[in-house]
C-alpha cells in the first residue's frame, strides 16, 4: 500500500544534504570544501586532504604537522592480523582480503567501535586511514609471495606505502619522490566523490549504527564492481585486448552495439556530462609518470590516446555525453609504477577511505538523518492461500 516516487538507480533523488564534495556534472566541475580538484591536486598532499575532507579547512602548518602526526602513529596492524592473510590463497584477489581485514579491524578496537563518542569517531578516523596502505600494501606482497616490510614513519604516507609494496629485504630501496608525489596526487583525485554507490553503501551502513569499519568493508565490498572502482582494471584489461590502435574501430562498433553488452571502460559517468576534471588532471599525471620512467613508447597509452580522440569524435559518444573518466587513465599510470593490475581497485579504496570516512562522521551528527530504509513499488502475486505439496500440480 502506499504510494512512492520510483527512481531506480536514485537518478533524481537526494538521501542526504552534505556540506563535502561538490559536483556540476554539465560543466565538469569538482570541489571538495569548496576547493577546485585542479588546485588541490597540484599545490596540496593527500594527508592535507584529508583534513581538509573531514574538518572542513585547510590545516594551519601546526594542525598539518600533528594531524600528519596523528595519523603516523596508527600505521601498525595488529601483529594477529598477518594471520588473516595467511589464511588466504596467494592468488586471491587483493580486494576480497581488504573487505575481510578492514571489517575484522571492528575486532581488534573495541573502543573506538563506539560511535556515540566524538573523540572514539575520529581515533577509528585515523586508524583507517593510517591502516588502509598498510593493508594493502601486506595484500600485495602475499600476492607476490614476498614478506610484509612494515611502515617506516619517517617517511610521507604516500613514500611509505610506496616502500611497503616494492622494497625487498637486504636490498636497499629509495622512493622516488616523483612517483611518490604522482600517486600522491592520484589518492588526491579519488579521495571523495559525494553520493555515489560506495559512499551511499557506507551511508546506508553507518545509518543503522553499525561500527565504522562495518561501514568502510561495506564500501570496499560496493566500489569492487566494474562499474564503479573496478572500472580502472576493466579499463587497462580493455586496452591491453585491443592491442593496437587499427582494432579500435572494432571496440568502437561493440560499445556501440546495442545487442553487445560491452562498454568503453573508463568511459561515462551518471553526474558527469563533461570531460571529467579528474580525468584531465590523470592524463597529465600519466604523462609524468612515464617520462620519469624513462618509457617512450607505451603501446597501452598510443591505444588510449587514439581510442579517446576516436570516441569523442563519434555521433554515439557526442550525443550520450560519454568522455573519458577517471579510470581510463589511472590504470596505465598504475601500471608503469609496478602495480598489478588486481591493485588498482585496492589503490582507489585506500584513497577513498576518508571520503567515506568524512561522509560516515558527517552523517552521524546530523540528527536529521535515520536509519536509510528504501521503499518499494511491490509488482509481485496478491495474497493468496498455501497449497500443500501434495496437491501442488
Ligand atoms: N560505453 C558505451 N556506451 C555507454 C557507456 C560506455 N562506457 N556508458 C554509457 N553508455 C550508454 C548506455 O548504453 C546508455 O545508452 P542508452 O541510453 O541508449 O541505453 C547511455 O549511454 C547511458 O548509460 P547508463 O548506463 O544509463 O548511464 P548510468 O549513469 O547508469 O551509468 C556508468 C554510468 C559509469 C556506470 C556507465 O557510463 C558505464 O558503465 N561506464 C563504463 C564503466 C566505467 O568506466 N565506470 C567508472 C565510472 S567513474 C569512477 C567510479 O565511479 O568508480
Amino acid at each position: 500500500t502506499g504510494m512512492f516516487t520510483y527512481d531506480p538507480g536514485f537518478t533524481s533523488t537526494a538521501a542526504t544534504e552534505s556540506k563535502i564534495t561538490y559536483i556540476d556534472g554539465d560543466k565538469g566541475i569538482l570541489l571538495y570544501r569548496g576547493y577546485p580538484i585542479d588546485q588541490l591536486a597540484e599545490h596540496g598532499d593527500f594527508l592535507e586532504t584529508c583534513y581538509l575532507l573531514l574538518y572542513g579547512e585547510l590545516p594551519t602548518a601546526a594542525q598539518k604537522a600533528d594531524f600528519d602526526y596523528r595519523v603516523t602513529r596508527h600505521t601498525m596492524v595488529h601483529d594477529q592480523m598477518n594471520r588473516f592473510f595467511t589464511g588466504f590463497r596467494r592468488d586471491a584477489h587483493p580486494m576480497a582480503i581488504m573487505v575481510a581485514c578492514v571489517g575484522a579491524l571492528s575486532a581488534f578496537y573495541h573502543d573506538s567501535t563506539d560511535i556515540s563518542d566524538p573523540h572514539q569517531r575520529m581515533i577509528a578516523s585515523m586508524r583507517m586511514i593510517a591502516k588502509m596502505p598498510t593493508l594493502a600494501a601486506m595484500a600485495y606482497k602475499y600476492s607476490i609471495g614476498q614478506p610484509f616490510v612494515y611502515p617506516q614513519n619517517d617517511l610521507d604516507y604516500t613514500s611509505n606505502f610506496l616502500k611497503m609494496c616494492f622494497a625487498v629485504p637486504a636490498e636497499e630501496y629509495k622512493v622516488n619522490p616523483v612517483l611518490s608525489r604522482a600517486l600522491d596526487r592520484i589518492f588526491i583525485l579519488h579521495a571523495d566523490h559525494e553520493q555515489n554507490a560506495s559512499t551511499s553503501t557506507v551511508r546506508l551502513a553507518g545509518s543503522s549504527g553499525a561500527n565504522p569499519f562495518a561501514c568502510i568493508a561495506a564500501g570496499i565490498a560496493c566500489l569492487w564492481g566494474p562499474a564503479h572502482g573496478g572500472a580502472n582494471e576493466a579499463a587497462l584489461k580493455m586496452l591491453e585486448e585491443i592491442g593496437t590502435p587499427d582494432r579500435i574501430p572494432e571496440y568502437i562498433a561493440k560499445a556501440k552495439d546495442k545487442n553487445d553488452p560491452f562498454r568503453l571502460m573508463g568511459f561515462g559517468h551518471r553526474v558527469y556530462k563533461n570531460y571529467d576534471p579528474r580525468a584531465r588532471i590523470m592524463q597529465k599525471t600519466t604523462h609524468e609518470v612515464l617520462n620519469e620512467l624513462g618509457i617512450k613508447d607505451d603501446p597501452l597509452l598510443d591505444v588510449a590516446v587514439e581510442l579517446e580522440q576516436i570516441a569523442l569524435k563519434d555521433e554515439y559518444f557526442v550525443e550520450k555525453k560519454l568522455y573519458p573518466n577517471i579510470d581510463f587513465y589511472s590504470g596505465i599510470t598504475l601500471k608503469a609504477m609496478g602495480f598489478p593490475t588486481s591493485m588498482f581497485t585496492v589503490l582507489f579504496a585506500l584513497a577513498r577511505t576518508v571520503g567515506w570516512i568524512a561522509q560516515w562522521s558527517e552523517m552521524i551528527e546530523d540528527p536529521s538523518q535515520r536509519i536509510g530504509r528504501p521503499r518499494q513499488l511491490y509488482t509481485g502475486s496478491p495474497e493468496r492461500d498455501y497449497v500443500t505439496v501434495a496437491q501442488r500440480g
